[in-house]
């Protein structure tokens, strides 16, 4: 593809210079290529892979900044560069490190090799061919802290009830009453992933309809959130639900959001606050779950109890210049935000109500409702009996 001209630049005088800023795009993909005993976490050659190939990307100019982690079984590639979003050339860079890590995989015969890799031809945008991307094209701000969220063993709706919390709830973002610069509130842009619509709810004003939609997150998913008064675009989330797309259970669509913070926008300790209690997400074993999610850090970054409980990482760090900010010799700052003793108390809590769950087997709630499961095996237990169904009266 030729080089497109970038309209989203914009012209700055500075010390009588006309200079031209580029917008920053961050981009989040991510895909399960397969993983090592079971779905459980990403190996080492796995991310080499990905790792030599963003280098390459990098020194290339192709992008500015790359960091390569895991969620559980999913590998997570994070790219700073000034593309813009749905751009084909980074979807395409993505696309055969994919590729590439899935032959890997399968050399390895790791378990699920090329899982998410539900298309065979790349055809310009990576969306809707298996892997899930969450990207963000912003004007950098003076200062601009950046927080990254992945999660293993759930879906893209794991993220209403924390996206709420952060920018329309005054209970947890102290902001909403204290800082004037937020009092206009945020709009939240709800997609309908079963019929492809979507619709712009603004809080406080609409905070009964969005509740009323985003509390059913199988369905009704907070695509990107924006500050009323100006538009910025300050929260973006990944939206696929790979069931949908292969008609099938093929593994959850464990999703990824990018969230800005501080400066008129929730401060950082505001968006992790959320993630101070678990709460109940739809995933866990075979995606057919609720389950409680856990906050860790990387090292913690892995499935196993009845492959999970579901759990989610959030990386921190500052764009500088169109980069992600570094150290001397280059490499990305990055903190592990969940690495901390301040969420012991939510890892407790999940345990235990994992715990609580898998007392009740396959029972509702421990199971998810029919709504959820007829995507994957209740039709084929149907399709068996249907011939064995009588009639009756009462
Ligand atoms: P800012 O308004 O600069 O984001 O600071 C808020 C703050 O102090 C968070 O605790
Ligand atoms: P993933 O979606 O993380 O691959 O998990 C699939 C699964 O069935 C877990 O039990
Ligand atoms: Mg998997
Ligand atoms: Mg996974």
């Amino acid at each position: 593809m030729g080089k497109r001209f970038n309209i989203t630049s914009r012209l700055n005088v500075h010390g009588g210079l006309l200079v031209i800023q580029k917008k920053t795009t961050i981009s989040i993909i991510k895909c399960d290529v397969g993983s090592l005993a079971g779905h459980h976490v990403v190996p080492e050659p796995i991310f080499s892979v990905a790792r030599m190939h963003l280098k390459k990307a990098q020194n290339e100019g192709l992008i500015n900044s790359q960091y390569v982690f895991n969620a559980g079984d999913d590998l997570e590639l994070l790219m700073v560069h000034q593309k813009g979003e749905n751009n084909s050339e980074i979807h395409n860079l993505a696309w055969n490190i994919f590729k590439e890590a899935t032959n890997k995989a399968k050399s390895l015969k790791l378990y699920g090799a090329g899982q998410d890799l539900l298309k065979t031809a790349f055809s310009g945008n990576i969306k809707g061919m298996g892997p899930g991307v969450a990207e963000m094209e912003i004007e950098e701000r003076d200062s601009e802290p950046i927080v990254v969220f992945a999660a293993d063993k759930t879906e893209p709706g794991a993220f209403n009830f924390p996206m709420f919390k952060i920018f329309a709830d005054p209970n947890n973002t102290a902001g909403l009453v204290i800082d004037p610069s937020m009092i206009g509130g945020f709009k939240f842009e709800v997609l309908d992933v079963i019929e492809n619509k979507k619709v712009v709810l603004k809080c406080p004003e609409e905070m009964y309809e969005l509740i009323a939609l985003i509390g059913t997150p199988e369905r009704y998913v907070v695509a990107h959130v924006r500050r009323a008064r100006d538009n910025l675009v300050c929260g973006s989330t990944s939206t696929t639900r790979l069931s949908l797309i292969a008609g099938k259970y093929v593994g959850k669509d464990d999703p990824v959001s990018i969230v800005r913070a501080q400066h008129g926008l929730p401060a950082l300790g505001e968006i992790l606050a959320p993630y101070m209690h678990t709460f109940f997400v739809e995933g866990w074993m075979r995606g057919s779950h609720w389950g409680p999610i856990m906050p860790v850090g990387l090292k913690n970054s892995c499935c196993t109890a009845f492959d999970g409980p579901p759990r989610i990482v959030a990386l921190g760090f500052q764009l500088c210049n169109g980069k992600i900010a570094s150290d001397d010799n280059g490499e990305p700052l990055i903190c592990d935000l969940f690495e901390d003793p301040a969420f012991d108390l939510a890892r407790k809590e999940a345990i235990e109500y994992a715990a609580v769950f898998r007392r009740m087997g396959e029972f509702e709630p421990a199971r998810l409702g029919s709504n959820s499961m007829e995507y994957t095996t209740l039709p084929k237990v149907l399709e068996k009996l249907k011939n064995r169904f009588v009639k009756t009266d009462v």
